[in-house]
């Protein structure tokens, strides 16, 4: 069989859209449960925190962790928390990346910045709090019975936020326009390597979450951690593509903002039609990673799960929001 009939892709696509929808009102649920209104004048950071994380974003690292998770049988409720912690990371960074210090934006997801809908002292405690919270839910004895499998997940997620992660990433995303106003504009490689530590990163992490909650063989750890770093990669020149041909409206968030303040991105260096072609191999190389996990004997849950995620390879650099 040379290639699957058109109205079998259709399927899948909306299947993906589907179980996409049916995980992010899950994590919705978890997220709001793991971040309770406290009493006192504390109240406003948590209302920042919720109002960050709640009701929006597309959910794609949440449904990373579910789907890996899922391809090792995990139980939903522990691969839910992990989600929910993955979020809370996530979230955490768009508030400090729309910061006034950073990238100045007044809107995500379709509603105003945090530091916007309150102030920017607010905006930063939320952020700050928001990254301690998804450490702290890691280690919640409800997150695995196994405190080793806790520990791992606190490691992997702390090298895939800090200085060797996404705020290593985003520290070379803020000194970039400054080196190309010195002449010196980074290349394609310096590029892959900020892109891949600001967001290939998280989205490693999201992948490699299953495998931790599963007890994976190291072989199959690695080749999620491969999965979500073609992925992520595919992700952020997919971002990049959006940022130069998307609008404020279907984005939720300012469009043309990356060509307007001088930031490296693929598209700055390689234009449009390269760039798309370089993030549509990264997205078939992430999903070739996967070709192991839908073998026969592997059951019928895990074979659709690895199909899922292959699916959301493609789903990656065809979005539109
Ligand atoms: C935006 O991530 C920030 C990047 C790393 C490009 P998403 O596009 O996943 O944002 P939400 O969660 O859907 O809002
Ligand atoms: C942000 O990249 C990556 C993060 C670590 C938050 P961008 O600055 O391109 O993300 P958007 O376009 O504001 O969502
Ligand atoms: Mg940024
Ligand atoms: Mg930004
Ligand atoms: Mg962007």
């Amino acid at each position: 069989m040379m290639a699957r009939p058109v109205v079998a892709l259709i399927a899948s696509r909306d299947s993906l859209a589907e179980t996409m929808a049916r995980i992010a009102t899950e994590v919705e649920q978890a997220l709001d449960d793991l971040m309770p209104m406290p009493e006192g004048a504390e109240a406003r950071l948590v209302e920042a925190m919720r109002y960050a994380t709640l009701g929006g974003g597309k959910r794609m690292r949440a449904f990373l962790v579910m789907q890996a998770a899922a391809l090792f049988g995990v139980d939903r409720r522990c691969a839910a928390r992990v989600a929910a912690s993955i979020e809370m990371m996530h979230a955490y960074s768009l508030v400090h990346d729309d910061l006034p210090a950073m990238d100045n934006d007044d809107l995500r997801r379709g509603k105003p910045s945090t530091h916007k809908a309150f102030d920017e002292a607010t905006a930063i405690l939320a952020g700050d709090a928001l990254q301690a919270r998804a450490f702290e839910v890691l280690a919640e004895p409800d997150t695995h019975s196994n405190p080793e499998a806790r520990c791992e997940l606190v490691l992997a997620l702390g090298f895939a936020s800090g200085s060797r992660g996404m705020a290593g990433g985003q520290m070379i995303d803020m000194v970039a326009p400054t080196l190309r106003a010195a002449g010196q504009p980074m290349g394609a490689p310096e590029i892959t390597r900020l892109q891949a530590l600001k967001t290939g990163r998280l989205i490693q992490f999201s992948a490699e979450a299953g495998a931790i909650l599963g007890r994976a063989p190291g072989m199959q750890r690695h080749l999620l951690a491969a999965y979500g770093r073609d992925l992520g990669a595919a992700f952020q020149i997919a971002d990049d593509l959006l940022d130069a041909e998307a609008s404020t409206d279907d984005l939720g968030k300012t469009a043309g903002k990356d060509a307007a303040t001088g930031k490296a991105t693929m598209v700055a260096v390689l234009g449009i039609e390269r760039a798309r072609m370089q993030a549509d191999m990264l997205a078939e190389q992430a999903a070739s990673h996967l070709d192991s996990f839908a073998e026969a004997g592997a059951s019928e849950d895990a074979m659709q799960a690895a199909e899922t995620l292959r699916a959301l390879a493609a789903y990656v650099v065809k979005r539109r929001s």
